[in-house]
C-alpha cells in the first residue's frame, strides 16, 4: 500500500496539514480545528484550499479528539482520499510534522507542503503561486511570510545583514529587538522531502514551551548551507491563524463579508448585509432578495427572483425560482418548488418536498411530506409522513395523526381534494382523489375517489337551556360579566 502513496510526479507536491493540537487559547474542550467557521468545522477550509492547489497525497495529522477531526476532515472532502497520521502526544508542530512524514512513502522525494489546520483563509491560488516561487528559486525550504503592524504571538523572521533568512524565532523565545521585527511566519512551508526527514529528526525542544518547533527547520537548513526562502505575501489576512474565540469571531465576520460581497456582485439583493449569515457553499441566483435577519446555511440553492422577506433559517434547502418566503420561515433538508409561497411562521422539517406553486401558510409544520403541485395548506396544520397529490386544499387545523406512541405511519391523499377544517387523518390512512372531507371529520378508514366523507355527530339543540343553567347557579341577574 505504502509504495503507491506519494510517488513524485512532475510538479506535484505532497501536503501535511497539522491538526493534532488542542488549541489552549480557545479555552475549550473541543479541538480548535473543530470549532465552526462559516457553518463548517474550521479544518474544512485549509483542507479544501490544499486539495484545490493540487497537492497529492494529503496527510492530516490528528491527535486531540483524533476521531472527530478525522471525521470532519473526511466530510470536508467527500470522495477524496486522505491519509491520517496520529500524533500520540502533543509535543509541538515539529513533532507533528515528523509524524506526518511517516504517512508518505519512505522513498518519496518530492516537495512537501506543510500548513496548519487553524489557517482558514488560505487560498488555493496563493499556494500555487508559492509552489511556483519555491521551484523557480530552487530552494530547499521556502515559507510564506507577511509584514504586520503587531507581530503578536507569530514567529519572527530573522534575517542577516544581507537580507538572507537565518531563523524563525517564536515570540515567546524572542528578544525585545526580535519582537520588534515586523516580518512574521505564516506557517505555510514547502520543503524537499529528504531535507525535511533529516531536519525534523534533528529538532530539539530547548525553548520556552519545551516543544519541538517546526520553525527550527529554517535555522537547521541555514546551518547546513542550504537555500531557504521567505516568500513575502502581500495580504496578511489570508494567512491569519485562529487562536482565540475573538479571532474566530472576527474571521467569521470577514468570511461573511466576503460571501455577501460576492453574492451582491453577482446580482443578489441583501437588504441589510450585516444581519444575514450565508454559507459560502450556498448557491443563490440573480435577483434573489434577502431581507434582514436571515441565515442560509449548508448547501442551500435558491432560484432566481425569490424573495425572502426576513427572519428566516434555511439549512440545506433547495428553493425554486420566484418563491416568496414570508417572515419567519424555518426550513431544513427540504425542497420548495418554484413559485411557492411559504409562511409567515412556517416550519418545514427534513424530508419536506413541495413540487411547486404551493402555499404553506402560518403555523403549518411539515415533515417527510411530499406535496404535489398547486396544493395548499394555509393555516395551522401538521402534515407528517404524508404524500399529498396536486391541487388539493388542506383546510385550517388539519392534522395527520402519524404517531401511535411507538411507530410513525403514512398518510396518503390524492389530487383535487378538499380536506375540511379540523380534520384528523388517523394514519396509516389513504384518501383517494377528488374527495370532499367535511370539516371536523376524523378519518379512520380508507376513503374512495370522488366521495364526500363526514363523521359529524348529529347537532342537538335544547331551546331556553341557558336560563335554567343560570338559575341552577343562583344567578338571577342573567349573566356573569366582569366580576370573575
Ligand atoms: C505557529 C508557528 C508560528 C507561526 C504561527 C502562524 C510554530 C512553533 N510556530 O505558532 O511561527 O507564526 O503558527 O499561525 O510552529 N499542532 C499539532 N501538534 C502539536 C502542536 C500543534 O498538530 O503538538 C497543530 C495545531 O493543531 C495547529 C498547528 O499545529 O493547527 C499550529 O499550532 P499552534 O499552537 O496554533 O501554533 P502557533 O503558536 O500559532
Ligand atoms: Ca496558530
Amino acid at each position: 500500500m505504502k509504495s503507491t502513496r506519494g510517488q513524485q510526479t512532475g510538479d506535484s507536491f505532497a501536503a501535511i496539514l497539522l491538526a493534532a493540537g488542542l488549541g489552549t487559547r480557545m479555552r475549550s474542550a473541543r479541538a480548535k480545528v473543530l470549532h465552526e467557521l462559516a457553518g463548517a468545522p474550521m479544518i474544512a477550509r485549509p483542507l479544501s484550499a490544499i486539495a484545490a492547489s493540487g497537492a497529492d497525497p494529503i496527510v492530516v495529522v490528528v491527535g486531540y479528539q483524533a476521531d472527530l477531526v478525522r471525521e470532519a476532515a473526511a466530510a470536508a472532502l467527500p470522495g477524496r482520499r486522505l491519509e491520517f497520521a496520529l500524533q500520540p502526544e502533543l509535543r509541538g508542530t515539529g513533532d507533528s510534522a515528523r509524524i506526518g512524514m511517516t504517512a508518505l512513502a519512505p522513498d518519496y522525494r518530492g516537495d512537501v507542503l506543510i500548513a496548519y489546520g487553524d489557517m482558514p483563509m488560505l487560498s488555493p491560488a496563493s499556494l500555487v503561486k508559492f509552489a511556483a516561487d519555491h521551484r523557480r528559486n530552487d530552494a530547499v525550504l521556502s515559507f510564506i511570510s507577511v509584514i504586520v503592524k503587531d507581530g503578536g504571538a507569530y514567529g519572527r523572521v530573522v534575517r542577516d545583514a544581507d537580507g538572507n533568512v537565518c531563523a524563525i524565532v517564536e515570540a515567546r523565545d524572542a528578544s525585545a529587538a526580535e519582537r520588534a521585527i515586523p516580518e512574521v511566519n505564516t506557517g505555510v512551508y514547502l520543503a524537499r522531502a529528504e531535507f525535511l526527514r533529516a531536519a525534523l529528526a534533528d529538532l530539539k525542544c530547548d525553548n520556552a514551551q519545551r516543544e519541538f518547533y517546526l520553525t527550527d527547520i529554517v535555522a537547521i537548513a541555514r546551518g547546513r548551507g542550504l537555500k531557504v526562502r521567505a516568500c513575502l505575501a502581500s495580504d496578511p489576512s489570508e494567512f491569519a491563524g485562529v487562536n482565540s474565540r475573538q479571532e474566530l469571531a472576527s474571521m467569521e465576520a470577514q468570511i461573511r463579508n466576503q460571501v455577501n460581497d460576492r453574492l451582491m456582485a453577482s446580482g443578489v439583493t441583501l437588504v441589510d448585509p450585516a444581519s444575514v449569515y450565508i454559507s459560502d457553499q450556498a448557491e443563490i441566483a440573480a435577483d434573489v432578495t434577502i431581507g434582514p435577519n436571515v441565515q442560509i446555511l449548508g448547501r442551500c440553492r435558491i432560484g432566481e427572483g425569490t424573495l425572502i422577506e426576513g427572519t428566516a433559517y434555511l439549512s440545506d434547502v433547495e428553493v425554486g425560482p420566484r418563491c416568496h418566503l414570508k417572515i419567519g420561515v424555518r426550513a431544513e433538508e427540504c425542497r420548495i418548488g418554484e413559485e411557492s409561497e411559504i409562511g409567515p411562521f412556517a416550519n418545514l422539517r427534513a424530508g419536506t418536498d413541495l413540487e411547486g406553486h404551493n402555499r404553506i401558510g402560518n403555523f403549518v409544520e411539515t415533515k417527510k411530506a411530499k406535496i404535489g403541485r398547486g396544493t395548499k395548506a394555509s393555516h395551522l396544520s401538521y402534515l407528517g409522513d404524508a404524500t399529498i397529490g396536486r391541487d388539493t386544499n388542506i383546510g385550517c387545523g388539519v392534522i395527520t395523526v402519524n404517531y401511535d406512541g411507538y411507530d410513525k405511519h403514512q398518510t396518503q391523499i390524492g389530487d383535487r381534494c378538499m380536506i375540511g377544517c379540523d380534520t384528523q387523518l388517523v394514519a396509516p390512512i389513504k384518501v383517494g382523489s377528488d374527495v370532499y372531507v367535511a370539516s371536523g371529520t376524523t378519518i379512520i378508514r380508507e376513503v374512495n375517489d370522488g366521495a364526500l366523507v363526514m363523521s359529524h355527530h348529529p347537532q342537538r339543540e335544547k331551546p331556553g337551556w341557558i336560563e335554567s343553567w343560570r338559575a341552577r347557579h343562583g344567578d338571577a341577574s342573567g349573566g356573569k360579566s366582569g366580576d370573575r
